[in-house]
């Protein structure tokens, strides 16, 4: 265990290069990985080293910034189009979470918007990196507030279902769900946290439960398939998912198996959440069936461990995600407060 739970930083700046917590090896193992090139970054990104939308929009930043003092020019036009080649790279890692998106742009923004030489555009770079960085860990509290004040009052003591992982490790720090999770724990109203082990990556089995272990919050893990028996039997007050992308009208992309959780979330009349940064909403998509979803190697379904659980001859289908329509969302909690999804056009200001 973690001798200080605020060490858990998924992406740190230090001594000039990125710092990554090598999530694909807990929580058998902590281990750190060290970045200094925008390639290995973005290689990161997609085999999952990095996870989580915020956590990947901090990392994409970084690797921005990476790339830009690898561009071999003084000539700040030719700057600009290597940097439109970098910002390629990293936006083909992963299609879905659109943080990553958000943050390649606003980088993007900053090359544009700062005069000067390629050195001080590059200096502007790391900043910015770092400014998104800071600014999630505080949204990912304010987002933590938001969620107590939005949560049943009644019981006093709740129980909450969360899917994937949506903690320190998937934002900057601190976490959207489990943040709020978190923040219910602070003010005495958690009884305990139910965590889906969502196969196949089984971010729930792996990183949520390990996170509560580091925060002692108490953590029961079910089988993915287990959600709706607990929820008949009355052992959930709330669920709490995060997004990788929202659209518009607040149809949400999120960790595959979370749309199963609404429906029978609204089944069960349990009250569902989705807890997320206003730099998860993508303001230019409408309907969450537009919203592109990545499939991942079959062998993520097939192969437990080394060992091979299924026959060869059999096809496989494996998209990470799925869409949860805005019907079936009681409360999108931001960091400007929580609303029905129908409201989410009025935060856009
Ligand atoms: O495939 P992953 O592990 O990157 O997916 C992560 C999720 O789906 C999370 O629930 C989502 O990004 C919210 S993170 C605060």
């Amino acid at each position: 265990m973690l001798s200080n739970t605020s060490e858990i930083y998924p992406v740190r700046w230090q001594e000039d290069r990125v710092v990554l917590i090598d999530q694909t090896r807990l929580p058998n193992e902590y281990t750190l990985v060290e970045i200094s090139r925008c390639h290995d970054l973005a290689e990161a990104i997609k085999s999952m080293i990095v996870r989580g939308a915020p956590a990947i929009g901090v990392a994409a930043a970084y690797g921005m910034y990476l790339g830009a003092r690898e561009i071999k020019t003084d000539d700040t036009q030719e700057f600009h189009q290597e940097l439109a080649k970098i910002a390629q790279l990293l936006r083909a890692t992963r299609p879905t979470a659109v943080n990553l998106f958000w943050a390649i742009t606003r980088m993007l923004k900053t090359a544009d918007e700062t005069p000067g030489t390629v050195e001080e555009i590059t200096a502007a770079l790391l900043k910015t990196a770092q400014s998104i960085q800071t600014e999630d860990v505080q949204t990912c509290k304010t987002i933590g507030q938001n969620g107590l004040l939005a949560l049943p009052q009644q019981p006093a003591k709740l129980r909450i279902l969360t899917h994937c992982n949506t903690g320190s490790l998937a934002t900057a720090g601190y976490g959207t769900a489990l943040g709020v999770i978190r923040a219910v724990k602070s003010a005495g109203r958690l009884e305990r946290v139910y965590a889906d082990e969502t196969r196949p990556r089984l971010q729930g089995a792996k990183l949520t439960a390990w996170e509560c272990v580091q925060e002692n919050i108490p953590v029961t893990v079910i089988t993915d398939n287990m959600a709706a028996h607990c929820m008949k039997k009355g052992m959930i007050d709330a669920v709490i998912v995060g997004a990788d992308r929202i659209t518009a009208r607040g149809d949400t992309a999120n960790k595959i198996g979370t749309y199963a959780l609404a429906v029978v979330s609204k089944m069960h009349q349990v009250p569902f959440f989705v807890a997320a940064p206003l730099s998860t909403v993508d303001f230019d998509l409408t309907d969450g069936e537009d919203i592109p979803i990545e499939e991942r190697d079959s062998a993520e379904i097939y192969q437990v461990g080394k060992t091979r659980i299924c026959p060869e001859g059999v096809d496989f289908y494996n998209p990470a995600f799925d869409v949860t329509p805005a019907e079936l969302i009681t409360g999108i909690i931001t960091e400007r407060g929580t609303v029905e999804p129908e409201d989410l056009l009025s935060l856009k200001a």
